[in-house]
């Protein structure tokens, strides 16, 4: 369970004070798909890095099993990140000189899954997202949709509690990406992995478990 108190954060730059988030306060569950939505600005991707510790609010805390991550030393912080978290980005930044198989390797190596296990965790990821047979395929060999699928299936590889997912969509087609974020939920609904999808495609808001719909760096509406 994850549940925010009053996250707030002020950016300070060249265009003065931006409040990019405004005392926001939710909790999600263990296997929870929650969309977030808002105009551009609006503090969707603020609201994901300080949930991956990437920010730290100026106040109010965000709770993940009873510990306030935003307090965690900064070592605590990397092995959260490292253990806990996966991210998934508009661009699937799959390393280009890397195969698939290597691709996937990262999260398992850095979480010390290695050898047999390894092997079939991968074969498993590559069954689950559609894409057996693909271990030696290099990232410039596959289409959008199947790079965005190894890159979820990279981010989830080492079963991470929670999901954060930043316009994973934004560069597919409608139907890819709507099928896509299906899988998505329906697999971290199974896996009890709470998972994180900041989009503008409201075609997808109708399978979220729930919406947070912010702006201006408040939180709208609650369903
Ligand atoms: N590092 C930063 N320094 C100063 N201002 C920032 C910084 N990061 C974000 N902002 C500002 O904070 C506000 C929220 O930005 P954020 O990136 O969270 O919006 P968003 O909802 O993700 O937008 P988009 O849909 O365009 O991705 C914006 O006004 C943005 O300009
Ligand atoms: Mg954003």
């Amino acid at each position: 369970m994850i549940t925010l108190q009053s996250v707030s954060k002020l950016y300070v730059s060249g265009r003065g004070h931006i409040q990019a988030l405004s005392e926001i306060s939710f909790t999600a569950e263990e296997g929870q798909g929650i969309i977030l939505v808002g105009r551009s600005g609006s503090g969707k991707t603020t609201l994901l890095n300080c949930i991956g510790t990437l920010e730290i609010p100026d106040s109010g805390a965000i709770f993940y099993n009873g510990t306030d991550i935003c307090r965690l030393s900064l070592r605590r912080r990397t092995l959260f990140r490292r253990r806990e978290m996966g991210f998934v980005f508009q661009a699937a930044n799959l390393l280009p000189w890397l195969t698939v198989a290597e691709n996937l390797q990262f999260p398992l190596e850095l979480n010390g899954i290695r050898g047999k296990a390894q092997r079939g965790r991968i074969e498993e990821l590559l069954g689950t997202f559609g894409l057996a047979g693909y271990e030696k395929a290099l990232p410039v060999e596959l289409s959008g949709g199947e790079s965005q699928r190894i890159a979820f299936a990279r981010a989830i590889a080492h079963a991470p509690a929670i999901l954060l997912a930043d316009e994973p969509t934004a560069s597919l087609d409608t139907s890819t990406g709507k099928q896509l974020v299906e899988l998505m939920i329906t697999l971290c609904r199974t896996k009890g992995t709470t998972l994180f999808i900041a989009t503008h495609d409201l075609e997808l808001l109708a399978m979220a478990d729930r919406v947070v719909t912010l702006k201006d760096g408040k939180m709208e509406q609650r369903t």
